[in-house]
């Protein structure tokens, strides 16, 4: 009875979406589903971001402040930071953060939070689905014995799936609703709703054939990413020792038609996912006495990045007769990756820490980051705002370290300007007036 109900209501759309966590992935999934036509309800904990959605201001640069006070007055998106209201929703989707503790586990911490705050509104007819990135089994083991706490049954009363999100932030090409969904339901009853739901608003649905199937296959994506990004940037420590050009390298074996995708090296791995994901499976391989040794050796060359740009640096410094100690640095970007606002894992602030532990004189500009956040694994960086990016800037610092290609950049400009320039991203590859003064790392 609950499911009919459920899948009719899906069908005509007139179910309402609840998203949990309206973050880098729960906003544009909001965006998704109001543009294909349902209303969607946005749970926060965080006052202050329900606060300004409810004024119509987005907090995320690649999320239109315009489209989302019209879908406010429209009353196709309602947000709010009361929790108790979820049993309105018929959908609810979960995009709660999935970050590591101190000890680099899985701090499971936010979705069990959140399961337990559906298990106090849960009714009949509800579709619960997971999107937030973990390990395998997460659903089964943390959200779904807490839902049946309340005494009503999964696949009978309520409905239990699990989605990865697959968001590419700053990607002009593609947007939550473009990207092809992977769906794995607790029951068949539970898959072939959340299917029908997402098949409404993302142009495809993959279903698997279990909730951990579709956990693994995320975690699957993300490894694979922190693995190629590890061996690329090994090659770039071998080849820059071999006078070899690894960017070079890449854009020539690019052209293989098949067989190859190209991974880029850079400073360090940033981000919510690529440098955390991979170790909520390592946590899960030691529970069951096996290893993730592919996941610890991308780590260990991964995380060793900004201690190689630093040392370089140093190198360079060297040559003209210079320490870092007292060298006025400039840092551009601390963003971890191009044309987003998201400082988090951010390679920048591992490099901002080792120069000024050896005594650099620093400074930073980021068209996207105005003010340096604070972030908990770098307490002790001070304050600092990004300064604007002009000629006398640049000239005024002995050194320029690219850390984050924005394409809001001129590098013809900062190069022109600048007296010398470390290259961690292959940003100036298309410059060519000074590049005696350009070295890459
Ligand atoms: N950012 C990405 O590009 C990306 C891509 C794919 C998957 N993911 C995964 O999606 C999940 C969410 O990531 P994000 O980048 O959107 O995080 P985010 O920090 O941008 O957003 C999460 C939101 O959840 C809120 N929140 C925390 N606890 C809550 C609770 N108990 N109830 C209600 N709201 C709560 C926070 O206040 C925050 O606004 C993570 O598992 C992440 O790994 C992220």
């Amino acid at each position: 009875m609950s499911h009919a109900r459920l899948a009719e209501l899906i069908e005509k759309k007139q179910a309402i979406i609840g998203v949990i966590g309206l973050g880098y992935v729960g906003l544009p999934l909001v965006r998704a589903f109001t543009a294909a036509g349902f209303r969607c309800m946005g749970f926060d904990v965080d006052q202050s971001k329900v606060d300004k959605l409810n004024a119509g201001q987005s907090y995320i640069k690649h999320i239109d402040s315009g489209a989302l006070a019209q879908l406010i007055r429209d009353k196709k998106f309602e947000p709010t930071a009361e929790l108790g209201r979820l049993g309105e929703a018929d959908c609810i989707i979960i995009c709660v953060p999935t970050p590591l503790n101190e000890s680099r586990d899985p701090d499971l911490s936010y979705i069990e939070g959140t399961a337990r705050s559906i298990a106090r509104s849960l009714r009949p007819g509800q579709l619960i689905v997971l999107e937030s990135t973990t390990h395998p089994t997460t659903t089964r083991v943390n959200v779904w014995p807490v839902l049946e706490g309340t005494g009503l049954r999964c696949g009978v009363d309520y409905f239990l799936a699990f989605s990865p999100e697959r968001e590419d932030p700053g990607n002009p090409h593609f947007q939550a609703a473009t990207i092809p969904k992977v769906v794995g339901g607790f029951d068949e009853g539970s898959g072939t709703l959340a299917c029908d739901l997402y098949g409404h608003a993302i142009v495809k649905v993959v279903r698997v054939s279990s909730m951990e199937v579709a956990e693994a296959c995320k975690i699957l994506e993300n490894t694979y990413r922190a693995v190629n990004i590890a061996l690329v940037n090994e090659l770039k420590v071998l080849y820059d020792k071999l006078g070899i050009d690894v960017w070079e390298v890449i854009e020539a074996a690019k052209t293989k038609p098949f067989g190859f995708q190209a991974f880029y090296p850079g400073p360090g791995l940033g981000g919510h996912c690529i440098p955390i994901d991979p170790f909520y499976l390592t946590w899960l391989a030691r529970k069951h006495g096996e290893q993730t040794r592919f996941i610890e050796l991308a780590g260990e060359v991964n995380t060793h990045m900004p201690q190689y740009v630093v040392n370089r640096l140093a190198e360079f410094l060297n040559q003209q007769r210079k320490p870092i100690n007292g060298t006025r640095i400039a840092m551009l970007g601390v963003a971890y990756k191009k044309d987003v606002d998201d400082p988090r894992e951010s390679p920048s602030f591992e490099l901002m820490k080792l120069l000024l532990e050896r005594g650099a004189v620093l400074t930073y500009n980021d068209p996207h980051v105005p003010d340096l956040p604070k972030m908990r694994h770098y307490p002790d960086l001070p304050a600092m705002t990004s300064q604007e990016l002009t000629a006398d800037y640049l000239a005024s610092h002995d050194c320029v370290v690219i850390a984050t290609d924005h394409s809001a950049y001129d590098y013809d400009f900062i190069v022109k300007h600048s007296k010398f320039v470390l290259d961690t991203r292959n940003a100036t590859k298309a410059v060519s007036a000074g590049r005696e003064k350009i070295r890459k790392a």
